[in-house]
């Protein structure tokens, strides 16, 4: 690890445990271990120490500018300028509605202002029971499933106000709860542990993380010019399948919502699909 000696002022801090300090540092060295500049380490390491506390405490930038050798000042400014690393203690799920131009205009403008009521929570607070925190975010790339909740970072697509609302009741409740797709979800502290570059050991859970949604697949093919058939797409195991036409039937989690627009959808019309059966058809 390397010293400090940059004459800068540090932030004053409450050091961690020393059996909490070792783990961190063992961790930290094997992150810093990738990077041919350490300081190049800074962003999974503010994640290392958002998995400690589930938020970048002073703590945890003071033990970032100790071993990376910088000052807490440029790890400060660091910090404070990505929006996924938290500045306080905060819920067990971190449920953000994204507000970004099509998420807002297809609902997710409802979906948050509802939310907001429902939880009695502003942008950015957490319930009283220290399960929720309420955000708004910014676009996902994920826009072809407005508008989406994220859960831990984990997709729900497709929402309403409504199943909004059903899934904050279930995540409080301690009720399964299922994202539309991708990984199941994790808790926000072994969620950071995993941006800060360590594996999900989790079985099945990296199997899961892979391959492109439905939507995602039409809107690549409507964009090459493509004419709408029945697409085939690849599973994470290499085995090509045939994938649900969108209208209903392809939804994998309780949490999605109905998708209202699918009707008029032209990607999703019967008419499109001349290889296949319309929705109605295949149910
Ligand atoms: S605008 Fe919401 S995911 Fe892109």
């Amino acid at each position: 690890m390397t010293d400090v000696s940059l004459g800068m002022p540090q932030l004053p801090a409450p050091a961690y445990p020393d059996e909490v300090r070792a783990r961190l540092e063992a961790d930290a060295k094997e992150v810093i271990g990738r990077y041919p500049d350490s300081r190049s380490a800074l962003l999974p390491l503010l994640h290392l120490v958002q998995s400690e506390e589930g938020y970048v405490s002073r703590t945890g930038m003071q033990f970032c500018a100790e071993v990376l050798g910088l000052t807490t000042a440029e790890v400060t400014a660091v910090a404070t300028f990505y929006t996924m690393y938290r500045r306080k203690p905060s819920g067990d799920y971190q449920v953000g509605v994204c507000t970004n131009t099509l998420c807002a205009v297809m609902g997710g403008d409802a979906i948050f202002d509802e939310l907001k009521s429902y939880l009695g929570v502003g942008n950015n607070e957490t319930t009283g029971d220290g399960k929720v925190t309420l955000e708004h975010i910014e676009c996902n790339a994920a826009c072809d499933y407005a508008p989406v909740v994220m859960v831990n970072w984990e997709f729900f697509d497709n929402q309403t106000p409504e199943s909004a609302k059903k899934l904050v009741d279930d995540l409080r409740s301690g009720r399964p709860v299922e994202p539309t797709r991708g990984a199941p979800l994790c808790s926000y502290k072994e969620t950071a542990r995993i941006l800060a570059g360590f594996p999900d050991e989790r079985p099945g859970a990296v199997e899961a993380s892979g391959g492109a949604g439905h939507a995602s697949l039409l809107g690549l093919r409507l964009a090459k010019g493509e004419s709408l058939g029945q697409p085939r797409v690849v599973s994470p195991r290499g085995e090509a399948k045939q994938e649900a036409p969108q209208g209903g039937s392809g939804h994998l989690s309780s949490h999605d919502a109905p998708q209202p627009t699918s009707a008029s959808d032209p990607a999703a019309a019967p008419e499109q699909h001349p290889a296949g059966p319309s929705s109605e058809e295949g149910e």
